[in-house]
């Protein structure tokens, strides 16, 4: 990955400005490519980015923002990619709103993507973009530079057909992707889905044995399941880390010296926070030994804040964590806390260390890094991994206690079992696989993995000489 050639294309720059200081960007996109491009030192082409706080943050390459007027910004940041694809990705169709202007400002954002990456790119350079907020860019780029190898990775799940036919661009959204000469999803179940959502829109193609190629003209475009992962080094030597450790034992003792649960997420509706948190209040109800012995560390960072649906939920998160804390919280205890903010990865780890158990039960999530964090971070094989079936994560990592999130019931045991069933060594021999499992999945190997194979289907589908 060490190609100055690389040119990553992506909504979010690494740096955002808030109120506490800069900060590095929310969720797992930019803990993902941070790391890359640390290393590979390219260009980073950011469509929505803050360049102060990219500037101030003296990065060993080179970012460019887009200028895009604050209507067309949010059109399409809030409107088009907030408001339209990711809560149809994620299966709430009913949170959807689709309108004309918003997918007008969604187009106008990819093609001035598109421009900006054709006039930076150098000749016959790799442009890799992420994600569902730019999908027309790999078709917009080509039709400006055939020279180029274009990869798009689509970080979320990939929507049911039945979901995406109502749309009103879906047609425009999959021709935007099969621009791209390889688009990665990150499990095989989301290929599937895309396969269904090609056989819908009656575009043909070819189902091969790792996924499937769509003739476009002269050139191919093919779709693969390529599993992201983490800075498993990174995180397993901030879980070694002296200082972490003692930080961890320190927010054990301060949480009274209980057993602690940890959720970590952005306050998103797809995160089922609070489904979660409603869960616990269920089995606080139920067993004084949840109300005397177990604390919920709810780690929920701001996000998206101009949607409706973001602003609403973070007020039923709130009131929800005071309710519980009026029926059961006294002067020395408290259930359940809540940190609105983005902490940084030596807090969080020392989190990752203090927990029993990560619960992590999305209603739908494309990967979810957290679950690997967690395991990546403590130095043994211990505590417990709580997991959703639905989310990508489940995929990848069979050995994790897995719960289906929508199971009212199903998720208070689960919830209950991780927390206070005593530790055997079938859940060592569980971590452990978790364990091996997350080395393997570096994000490293990810991108490494993912950019050698763009190069290789590009040279096996370039027309002969
Ligand atoms: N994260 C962080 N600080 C926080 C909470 C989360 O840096 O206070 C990071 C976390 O380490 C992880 C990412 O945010 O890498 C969340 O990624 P995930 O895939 O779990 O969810 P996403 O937010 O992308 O939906
Ligand atoms: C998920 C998406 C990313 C996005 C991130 C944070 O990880 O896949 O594309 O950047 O959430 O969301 P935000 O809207 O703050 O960029």
């Amino acid at each position: 990955t060490r190609s100055p050639r690389l040119v990553i294309v992506s909504a979010r720059a690494p740096f955002v400005r808030t109120p506490n200081g800069i900060v590095r960007a929310p969720g797992g996109l930019i803990s993902a490519l941070l790391p890359l491009m640390r290393r590979s030192r390219g260009t980073w082409i950011a469509a929505g980015a803050d360049r102060d706080a990219c500037e101030a943050s003296e990065l060993p390459f080179r970012v460019r923002a887009l200028s895009l007027p604050s209507e067309t910004r949010a059109a399409w940041y809030a409107g088009a990619s907030n408001g339209a694809l990711w809560p149809l990705s994620h299966g709430f169709v009913e949170v959807c709103r689709f309108r004309a202007e918003q997918a007008r400002a969604y187009f106008e954002v990819c093609r001035a993507a598109a421009e900006v990456a054709a006039e930076h790119a150098p000749p016959g350079a790799v442009v890799w973009i992420h994600d569902y907020q730019l999908a027309l860019v790999p078709a917009l780029l080509r039709a400006r530079r055939p020279d180029l190898t274009i990869g798009f990775f689509w970080h979320i799940p990939w929507p049911v057909a039945e979901n995406l036919r109502v749309l009103p661009w879906a047609s425009e959204l999959v021709e935007g992707l099969l621009g791209a000469d390889l688009v990665g999803l990150h499990v095989p179940r989301y290929v599937r889905a895309f396969r269904d959502t090609l056989d819908e829109l009656g575009v043909a193609h070819v189902n091969e044995e790792e996924g499937i190629v769509v003739p476009r003209g002269a050139r191919h475009a093919r779709i693969e399941a390529w599993p992201i992962g983490i800075d498993v080094e990174g995180w397993a030597s901030l879980g070694r880390d002296e200082t972490v450790a003692a930080e961890a034992a320190h927010i054990t003792s301060e949480l009274g010296g209980g057993r602690v649960l940890l959720s970590v997420d952005r306050m998103d509706y797809a995160k089922g926070i609070v489904e979660r948190l409603e869960a616990f209040e269920r089995l606080l109800e139920q067993s004084s030994e949840v109300r005397e012995r177990v604390t919920l560390v709810q780690i929920g960072v701001p996000s998206r804040e101009t949607v409706a649906a973001y602003r609403d939920l973070r007020q039923r998160i709130e009131a929800t964590v005071g309710r519980i804390q009026g029926r059961f919280g006294g002067p020395r205890r408290k259930p359940v806390h809540l940190f609105a903010r983005t902490l940084d990865a030596h807090e969080l780890a020392a989190y990752y260390l203090a927990a029993d158990a990560a619960i992590v039960t999305p209603k739908r999530d494309g990967m979810n890094l957290v679950a690997f964090e967690y395991i990546a971070t403590r130095p043994r094989p211990n505590g417990r991994l709580l997991l959703s079936m639905t989310a990508g994560a489940a995929d990848v990592l069979p050995e994790a206690h897995l719960v289906n999130p929508y199971d009212e019931e199903g998720l208070g045991s689960a919830i209950g079992h991780v927390a206070l069933a005593p530790e055997t060594a079938s859940d060592s021999t569980r971590m452990a696989a978790l364990k091996a499992r997350v080395s393997r999945l570096s994000v490293e190997t990810w991108a490494s993995g993912f950019l050698a194979r763009l190069e290789q289907v590009t040279q096996e589908h370039a027309p002969a000489q």
